[in-house]
Order: structure tokens, then C-alpha cells, then sequence
């Protein structure tokens, strides 16, 4: 079982990524992190070239890459920031080359004909958001919508956590509640 965190935060110290890392190693299986700072994912075109090519997307950069972990892991665990009262723009744009996945298996054995076999459907996910103050709900519902509305995951568990100015590492109720949602995915993993 591989479970696949992404790490959307740019910022070295960042709560968001924090989470995501507590949460993946709290699952106790194999693991990898992806930090969306350490990759180059251009913005989506909206060339419609992966909805007429069985999903492929023709921009060749760090997505190509992320577009097969994605397809191997077993479980997603996907942390953004707040920024503006929803998910960061380095976020949306790797949620926006998501798209291709959504395309891919088009054709008459497809679970919905024109919008693929959504090849992530029924893995576990966990959504993970952190914020100064407020606006994560409408964060935490952008996140919640790229993982069960456009790849059909199962979400097990959620964390939009306002932090002020704290490090999460001195807050241990939400230390906590991360490696309570890694549990969670290690069970779900088992059914
Ligand atoms: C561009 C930008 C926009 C932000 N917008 C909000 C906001 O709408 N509401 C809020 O309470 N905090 C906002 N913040 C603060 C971040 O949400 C907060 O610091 C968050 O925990 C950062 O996550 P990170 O530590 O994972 O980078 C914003 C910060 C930046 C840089």
C-alpha cells in the first residue's frame, strides 16, 4: 500500500505541509511526499487536448510525472493553504492539471461515457487545509470537491485549521487530530 502526500505550501516552514507529513507518517505504510514548491506544474491551458486524447495532457513539465504516482498510490492525503479564502494559486493550478486524470478511459466501458473510468475512484483521501484566521470552510470545500466530485475518492477524514501565527508543532490538539486521520487512513487502507 503507497500512500501519496502533497505537500501544496510554498513556504519552508509551512503548518500546511506539517500536517500533510504528520498524517502520512502516522499511517504507517509506504509513503511519499511531493512538494508543489520542489516541482514545475505550469497552469492548465484549457486546450480541451485531453478530452479528445483519452486524458493526456501535451504539457510536458513536473505534472507528467505526478500524473503517474497519482495513478499508483493506494491513498491521497492533499494539503493546500488558505490564501484569499480558498486554496493557494500553486494549488489550484495542480488541481486544474487534475483535469487530464479526469478524461482518462473515455469510451463505451467508462463508469460515466464522456468523463472516464476516474481511475482514483473509491481510494481513501484526506483533505488538509490550515489559515491564519478564517476562510478555510471554502478552502476545505475546494479541496473536498477536487478529491470525491472529480476523482470519486472516498474521504475519510478533513483538518482546516485556523493557526494564527503558531507553528502546529506546539499545538498538539491538531498535532493530535493529524495522526488520528493517518490512522483512519491506515484502516481504511485494511478494508
Ligand atoms: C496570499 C495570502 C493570502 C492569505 N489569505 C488568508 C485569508 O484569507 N484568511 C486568513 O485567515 N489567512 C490568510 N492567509 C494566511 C495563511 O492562510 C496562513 O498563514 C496559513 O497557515 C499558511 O499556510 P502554510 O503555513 O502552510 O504556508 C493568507 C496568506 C497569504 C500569503
Amino acid at each position: 500500500m503507497k500512500v501519496l502526500g502533497i505537500c501544496g505550501s510554498f513556504r519552508d516552514e509551512s503548518n500546511t505541509n506539517k500536517l500533510v507529513k504528520k498524517v502520512v507518517d502516522s499511517c504507517g505504510c509506504e509513503s511519499e511526499l511531493i512538494y508543489l514548491a520542489q516541482t514545475d506544474i505550469k497552469p492548465c491551458t484549457g486546450c480541451a487536448h485531453c478530452m479528445m486524447n483519452d486524458g493526456e495532457c501535451i504539457i510536458k513539465d513536473g505534472m507528467q510525472d505526478i500524473y503517474e504516482k497519482l495513478l499508483k498510490a493506494d491513498a491521497l492525503v492533499f494539503g493546500a493553504p488558505t490564501y484569499f479564502l480558498d486554496v493557494s494559486g500553486a494549488a489550484k493550478c495542480f488541481i486544474d492539471r487534475n483535469m487530464a486524470l479526469y478524461y482518462r478511459g473515455i469510451g463505451p466501458d467508462a463508469e460515466i461515457e464522456v468523463l472516464g473510468k476516474r481511475p482514483l475512484a473509491g481510494r481513501p483521501a484526506v483533505a488538509i487545509t490550515t489559515v491564519a484566521g478564517g476562510g478555510h470552510e471554502r478552502t476545505i470545500e475546494t479541496l473536498k470537491l477536487f478529491l470525491d466530485y472529480c476523482h470519486k475518492m472516498k474521504i475519510v477524514a478533513e483538518i482546516a485549521e485556523p493557526v494564527g501565527m503558531n507553528d502546529v508543532h506546539d499545538m498538539p490538539d491538531v498535532m493530535k487530530r493529524a495522526e488520528e486521520a493517518g490512522k483512519r487512513l491506515a484502516a481504511a487502507l485494511k478494508k
